[in-house]
């Protein structure tokens, strides 16, 4: 079964939901199909039904931070630009000195690590730091092209894995955590042709955190098999069930670094600090791997020292540099954020807020947490959150269902997840404004559901 036969346009509300015609012609109109529709494929069909129907949607589709920006960041930029005049010249590959320098200090306050700041290597977003990380895993083993996911994931990942032409293998979180994890990644490590882990935590959809226990299991099978672990923290210090945000003081973001030097940390400036449009974030090389020497590097990179074959083989003929006005930019929050000026870190707090009145909501009309507890215990409220609906076992049906009542999100499908029948939900766009339509759409949606 996918989806109960939705009743006809609802008597209690006169708008939602839409005229169906009008929304399967809107549909049927776009060059792909729902069910294969990337998220920017979803995100352009939420653009055309919202311009061909004239109704504004509730748009949780993408992961797009939609907050201001800290006026320390524009400061530092102009000032870069202005008086410091860099605009005309390269920016260094490997990073500004000063970028990197703050950068370790941050790794040491909010990580608990110690980390010259040689190994703090400026990337062009997350997204740069996780495809040359990929890339640098499979060419230091090349007989090895397999990079094992941990899912559910971010979807863009799954196309960098694809385009470098490597292949991928998955172990889902939804029934492997804490021992069961570290077994399952250890039986598959056991198979030889890993070469990388790659995950995200907390995790883009699911929002589960992996643990100081989970990440030294996954460091020993690291260890045991040489992979390298890929830990992509583009939500660092967002578990907001801990306070990860006080420089120097415990709880810290855990990490797979403490535990191993077989990893990269990539630590993403977007969605914590909000500064995802000028496309800056950070990749962490323990000395003990920027140091390596791997004679397999040779052929690809023209040098076996890891450290040196990342940023001069990998980074370099990729994009050369991050521009210099988004480093500084960068800068001037690393070291607010190592001063205890908490508020470079709004963002985190505000989508907190969001997702825990915005979960409330689609619990309160009848839907269900997908990935609904970490290791027994509540989820932390973040950028994300999955959920399903009693009557929906296909989540490409329940997205196309909830279209008509003007909510949009992704399947889960999308992210890799095993987990077909639920949507993951982003929150980043929908605040204070927004909330009274969920309820009021989502009331609609259930009215004419009945569970
Ligand atoms: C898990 C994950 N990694 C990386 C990124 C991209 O981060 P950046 O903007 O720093 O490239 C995202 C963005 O949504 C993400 O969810």
């Amino acid at each position: 079964m996918s989806a109960r036969t939705p009743p006809p346009r609802g008597a209690a509300s006169p708008t939602w939901p839409l005229d169906r015609e009008a929304v399967g012609r809107v549909v049927a109109s776009q060059p792909f199909e729902l069910r294969r529709a990337s998220i920017r494929q979803i995100g352009k069909l939420v653009d055309a039904l919202e311009r061909e129907l004239g109704r504004r949607f509730v748009r949780m589709e993408l992961g797009v931070p939609g907050l201001p920006l800290h006026p320390k960041a524009i400061e530092a930029e102009r000032a870069a630009l202005g008086e410091r005049g860099v605009g005309h010249v390269y920016a260094p590959f490997e990073g500004v000195p000063a970028l990197k320098r703050a950068a370790a200090r941050f790794v040491e306050l909010f990580l608990d690590l110690d980390v010259p700041a040689e190994c703090c290597v400026a990337t062009v977003g997350a997204m740069q730091g996780c495809f040359a990380s990929i890339l640098l895993a499979s060419r230091m083993h090349p007989d090895r092209q397999t990079v094992l996911c941990l899912e559910p994931g971010f979807p863009v990942n799954k196309l960098q894995i694809r385009m470098l032409g490597l292949e991928r293998a998955t172990v889902d979180f939804y029934d492997h955590r804490g021992a069961t994890l570290v077994r399952a990644v250890e039986e598959r490590a056991q198979r030889g042709d890993l070469c990388g882990i790659l995950w995200s935590s907390p995790n883009n959809p699911s929002w589960i955190a992996l643990d100081e226990r989970e990440l030294e299991g996954l460091a020993g099978v690291c260890d045991r098999h040489d992979l390298l672990a890929i830990e992509d923290l583009a939500y660092c210090g967002m578990d907001v069930r801990y306070d990860y945000l006080t420089p120097g003081r415990p709880p810290y973001q855990p990490t797979v670094l403490r535990y191993t030097d077989r990893a990269v940390g990539i630590i993403s400036s977007s969605k914590m600090f909000g500064y995802a449009g000028q496309r800056v974030a950070l990749a962490i090389l323990p000395p003990g791997l920027f140091e390596r020497e791997c004679p397999a590097l040779e052929r690809f990179y023209g040098a076996r020292r890891v450290g040196h074959a990342f940023l001069h083989g990998g980074l370099y003929p990729i994009t050369a540099s991050v521009a210099h006005a988004p480093q500084y930019g960068l800068l001037a929050l690393l070291e607010a954020a190592n001063d205890g000026d908490r508020s470079v870190f709004a963002p985190a707090v505000e989508y907190a807020r969001r997702a825990r009145i915005l979960k409330r909501l689609f619990l309160d009309h009848g839907f269900a947490l997908v990935y609904d507890n970490d290791q027994g215990r509540p989820l932390a409220d973040g950028f994300y959150f999955t959920v399903s609906y009693p009557t929906f076992d296909d989540g490409t049906a329940l997205l196309g269902e909830l279209l008509h009542y003007g909510v949009s999100a992704i399947t889960l499908e999308l992210t890799g997840s095993e987990r077909k029948e639920g949507l993951r939900a982003c929150v980043s766009r929908t605040g204070d404004a927004e909330f009274p339509l969920v309820h009021e759409r989502l009331a609609c949606f259930r009215r004419d559901h009945p569970a």
